[in-house]
């Protein structure tokens, strides 16, 4: 898919976007040396093992052998598709992300993003000047609201009536049928009517701001009391989340976030200056949700009333969270006193005693055994094996890590088992997202070809050296051969490509696995002369050609690899040579 954007564009993003700001910004780095050092965010260390190259725009994890470019950073890290990465990256530069034409890449959203963009203005114009607008802005008023607030939130107004937004932008057929596609109407029969109708609007925005959907509360007392948007092409409820994008506007940098149940209760709580909350929108908090807050900062409080209901939805909440605990995320509960919700609640006390609240939320782990033990008879043996079958199967939800490891030798603790049996998956268990391929026992064998690739991938500056050396190779029909020779081309046209650059080129094709295998060996060692092993793989090949008719790169037995270059290549890459480790 990587076709639909074009090539150019990838080169330009990779040459403007930093990896080391890229990474430094989930994963504070330290500089050492000439590239920046930090503990692998990809398996669990107590030495940083991982680096980031700034020269050659990546990063390289020597323990898990977990490496890439930025765009790879952000699908690894973040958990997004190629597409969403480099929409990311743009994004944080100030890009628009092109298609080349003639692509099939799904239905322009544009005009449904304007067209939203129109019914937001709408909505905001009619709280300031119809003639029904009062009762409207008196509510705002009896909810503590100020216009500063209103204005921040884009909080508006749908009049009465069944026509109001229909009359005013479903100008000819194709807006009426927007209209409709947006759910900001309902197709009636023949004619169709708008679907909120005098109600206080909260547009929904995404990240960018863009509103892609509303909720609609009522003045009075119809129901439903909310009224959101359906699900449309540009809204999909469980995953995001309102609020968020005025918080990020709020704060330059979000330490944490607090997630709420109602527009109000976001609005009620930044009206008294705790400008860090969201709410879902009317589900329960999916993993989507928590996906998103995790990308954006690494501390997470779920805010509930301290009723039954509450209780059990936070349960949910937590089960949901569990599988998301990597290290470095931390997930807490607030409860608040039964019958009260952030909005009546830091309405009745202020800002301050609702920050002393935030302050003291139950982290998981606390949440988690207080709700089991509560469960069992702790002073029995059976409750207490009754403690550990309930809460091992959460436990194994966990994601490996010092967290994991805390919270089964906790529960040993608490069962009065010491022998660390209760985490079965401890050995075999691994991060999320933590690839086959990327174990360093994973390397290929290197053949002068392989050399050849991962030398000039490495340094693409050789060039000169690759050509001074004679083109006899490049008659050989064979496969790797082949990428050796489109790896010259792109360099010897486009020089100042980096490496994270050059290996997008071969993304989506068949030999991507392969090559970004290749990537991950380690040249700039002070010792090494990068030069001279180039020519070296070079002339090998020649050799090889010379030798055989039609020999085959990739079988080549170790005998064809010089015994000197042999050793020289298991001092310095131990695992590459054939064992396994794990
Ligand atoms: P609540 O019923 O707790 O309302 O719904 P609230 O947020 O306290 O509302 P106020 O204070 O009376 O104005 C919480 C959230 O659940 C969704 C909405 O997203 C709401 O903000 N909801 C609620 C609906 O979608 N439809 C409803 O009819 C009610
Ligand atoms: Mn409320």
């Amino acid at each position: 898919m990587a076709g639909k954007i074009p090539e150019q564009f990838i080169d330009d993003l990779l040459n403007r976007v930093d990896v080391v700001d890229v990474i430094n910004r989930r994963v504070p780095l330290k500089k050492a040396g000439r590239d920046y050092q930090a503990r692998c965010p990809f398996h669990d260390e107590k030495t940083p093992s991982f680096t980031v190259s700034p020269q050659k725009q990546f990063y390289h994890c020597f323990g898990c052998g977990a490496h890439g470019s930025a765009i790879g950073f952000l699908m690894e890290y973040d958990n997004l598709g190629f597409v969403e990465a480099v929409e990311e990256l743009a994004h944080g530069v100030g890009l628009e992300v092109p298609r080349e034409a003639g692509f099939e890449h799904g239905p322009d959203l544009r005009p449904l993003y304007q067209l939203m963009e129109e019914a937001d203005r709408f909505y905001r114009h009619q709280l300031k000047h119809h003639p029904d607008a009062k009762q409207a802005v008196d509510y705002l008023k009896t909810r503590g609201l100020s216009g500063e607030i209103a204005a921040a939130f884009a909080i508006g107004y749908a009049p009465p009536g069944w026509n109001n937004l229909l009359g005013s932008l479903g100008r000819d057929k194709t807006a009426i049928a927007r209209l409709d596609e947006c759910g900001l109407t309902h197709e009636g029969e023949g004619k169709g009517y708008d679907r909120f109708r005098n109600r206080i609007i909260f547009p929904i925005r995404d990240r960018r701001g863009r509103t892609i959907g509303f909720g609609g509360r009522t003045i009075g007392d119809e129901k439903p009391k909310y009224l959101n948007s359906p699900e449309t092409p540009l809204f999909h409820k469980g995953r995001e989340l309102y609020g968020l994008h005025e918080a990020q506007k709020a704060n330059h940098k979000i330490a944490r976030l607090l997630v709420v149940e109602g527009y109000m209760d976001v609005v009620a709580l930044a009206q008294h200056g705790i400008l860090n909350a969201v709410a879902t929108l009317g589900t329960a908090t999916t993993q989507d949700h928590l996906e998103l807050i995790f990308r954006i900062c690494p501390e997470v409080v779920f805010c509930f009333d301290g009723d039954r209901a509450g209780r059990d939805a936070a349960w949910k909440a937590l089960l949901t969270s569990l599988p998301l605990m990597r290290d470095g995320r931390e997930v807490k509960f607030l409860f608040l006193p039964q019958g009260e919700d952030p909005d009546t609640q830091v309405r009745k006390e202020g800002s301050d005693a609702f920050s002393d609240r935030i302050e003291q939320a139950q982290p998981l782990s606390k949440f988690l055994f207080h709700r089991l033990t509560d469960q069992v008879e702790m002073d029995s043996i059976d409750g207490r094996a009754r403690l550990a079958q309930l809460a091992t199967p959460l436990l194994e939800k966990l994601p490996a890590g010092v967290f994991r490891r805390m919270m089964f030798q906790h529960l040993e603790t608490l069962v009065g088992i010491k022998d660390g049996r209760l985490d079965k998956g401890a050995s075999q268990h691994r991060q999320p997202g933590t690839g086959r391929d990327r174990q360093p026992g994973k390397l290929q064998r290197a053949t002068p070809v392989r050399m050849a690739i991962a030398l000039l991938l490495d340094n693409p500056h050789l060039l000169g050296v690759a050509e001074s050396v004679d083109r006899a190779w490049q008659a050989w029909d064979a496969p790797g051969i082949s990428i050796l020779k489109q790896l010259l081309e792109i360099i010897r046209s486009q020089p100042t490509l980096n490496k994270a650059a050059l290996l997008e080129r071969w993304r989506d094709t068949e030999h991507f696995t392969h090559l970004n295998k290749l990537a991950n060996y380690r040249f700039d060692l002070p010792d090494m002369d990068q030069e001279a092993e180039l020519r070296d793989a070079l002339l090998k090949l020649n050799a090889q050609f010379h030798k055989n008719s039609r020999p085959q790169p990739g079988n080549l037995p170790p005998s064809e690899l010089s015994d000197e270059l042999l050793n020289e290549l298991k001092q310095r890459f131990p695992g590459t040579t054939g064992q396994d480790e794990q």
